[in-house]
């Protein structure tokens, strides 16, 4: 196994520009960590993805869930919608609506530049996953995929063209869209109203007086020290280029994403923070070495919740990987971590840890590009005594030396084996529930 001792003890100071980024597949509790944050940033952006997102974030009684629009926004900050973004218009406008309905003032910016979700890819989306059978992906169906192709193939259709009211973009995209509905699958429009440009541009209609170019708003935010939150959807072995191919999303989710989805330059984003769940999930299909279908799984899964946001399906659960987590770490250059969901572990003894892979009898660390390999590799494990006190967070937490032994050696093993040091821990859904140790300036 791989022993990092070179921890990095660059304390991370006040950022202006920080990037928190999920290390997993997705649903690592991002939006509960940009909620904390957000507190002492005052622009939150969202940069990839679009409504396959979920990201959940609770105060005191109220539970506030997002699939398009930054997390900054239940605090009332200045939250942007990048360019890299892909836009589902009727569910921003819900989310929107439902910010209004809670008394939240709302201060966005949305790119112009970013490609809008139409019928015709949700339709797609749907016709594609059917299409593939026993090869399917488990997309979200919400019509990522599509909209992302569309985008590459320069058939998309942007914010901009409602700005500019340039309806052939529109009929490039309709007679693509239509060709693939009804020559490829031989099947009609769902609702030719509904994916009709006049009904799409009675949607973007109330969109349009939030739309702006938002990378020229970011680039003066900046000159004039504003601090900014980037905030990642999914996570890094869903990112398209470095994730688990083909079962991954269709955007990049990596910290490299943050520069290019927004148009700031990399040169601002001063750090990198990765979230990590003290265990794996995975949603969807696609090779998962240290899946459990064993009582621990399920207790990780009614425990933790473990059920998808956006479509409700309930996660798959295993043991932490560090052999992806270090690959993750090396992706997106993260010194410091947030370790998430520590309570659902709580009372499992003992705990095993991930250390290395066995590949036809051969030890590795290396993890595998050939995603098909990831589905044959024994894990090999680490055991380790668990801890059984629930944690009630408090001032005396705050240089972890208070919490309790085991999940010190749990964060000491994890900090070793990674050379990342664990800077929050989330030990419960609640804002409150978050523990930072005391030696971090986000
Ligand atoms: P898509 O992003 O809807 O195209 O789905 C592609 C794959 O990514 C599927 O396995 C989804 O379950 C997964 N996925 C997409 N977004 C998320 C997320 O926010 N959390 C977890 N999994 C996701």
């Amino acid at each position: 196994m791989v022993i990092y001792n070179r921890i990095s003890l660059r304390i991370m100071k006040s950022p202006q520009g920080l990037v928190v980024i999920g290390l997993q597949w997705g649903d690592e509790g991002k939006g509960k960590i940009v909620d904390v944050l957000s507190e002492n940033f005052d622009i939150v952006v969202r940069f990839q993805g679009g409504s396959n997102a979920g990201h959940t974030v609770i105060v005191a009684n109220d539970t506030h869930k997002f699939r398009i629009m930054p997390t900054g926004a239940v605090r009332g900050k200045r939250t942007v919608i990048g360019n890299g973004v892909v836009i589902d218009p009727t569910v921003l406008i819900e989310e929107i609506e439902a910010l209004r309905e809670a008394k939240i003032e709302i201060d966005l910016l949305i790119s112009d530049r970013a490609h809008l979700i139409t019928p015709f890819h949700i339709q797609i989306d749907g016709l594609n996953e059917t299409a593939k059978g026993n090869m399917k992906l488990g997309t979200t169906k919400r019509g990522i995929g599509p909209t992302y192709c569309d985008k590459v193939a320069r058939v998309g259709v942007r914010l901009s063209d409602f700005t500019q009211r340039n309806s052939e973009q529109w009929s490039v995209l309709e007679s693509s869209a239509k060709s693939i509905i009804e020559k490829i699958y031989g099947t009609v429009v769902d609702d030719p109203y509904i994916a009709s440009l006049e009904s799409f541009s009675s949607i973007i209609k109330k969109l349009l007086p939030y739309v702006g170019d938002s990378g020229e708003y970011l680039e003066s935010a900046f000159n004039t020290g504003k601090r900014v939150l980037f905030e990642g959807a999914q996570g890094t072995l869903l990112d398209i280029d470095h994730g688990t191919y083909p079962f991954v999303t269709s955007s990049n989710c990596v910290s490299a994403a943050a520069s290019v989805g927004t148009g700031v330059p990399f040169s601002r984003l001063d750090a990198v923070l990765g979230v990590c769940k003290a265990y794996m999930t995975r949603v969807g299909t696609g090779p998962f070495p240290t899946e459990l279908k064993d009582d621990i799984g399920h207790r990780m899964q009614n425990r933790g919740k473990e059920f998808g946001t956006v479509t409700g399906r309930p996660r798959r659960c295993g043991w932490l990987d560090l052999v992806a987590l270090r690959y993750a770490i090396r992706i997106n250059g993260c010194s410091h971590l947030a370790l998430t969901k520590v309570d659902v572990l709580t009372g499992i003894n003992p705990l095993k840890v991930c250390v290395a892979y066995d590949v036809n009898g051969t030890e590795t660390s290396t993890f595998p590009s050939y995603t098909e390999m990831l589905s044959e590799v024994v894990p090999i494990y680490d055991e380790m005594a668990g801890w059984t006190e629930e944690i009630e967070p408090s001032p005396e937490h705050s240089d972890f030396n208070n919490l309790p032994s085991q999940l010190q050696n749990y964060i000491g093993f994890i900090e070793r084996s990674t050379g990342s040091k664990v800077a929050m821990v989330s030990v419960g859904p609640r804002r409150t529930d978050t523990i930072v140790d005391s030696r971090f300036r986000f």
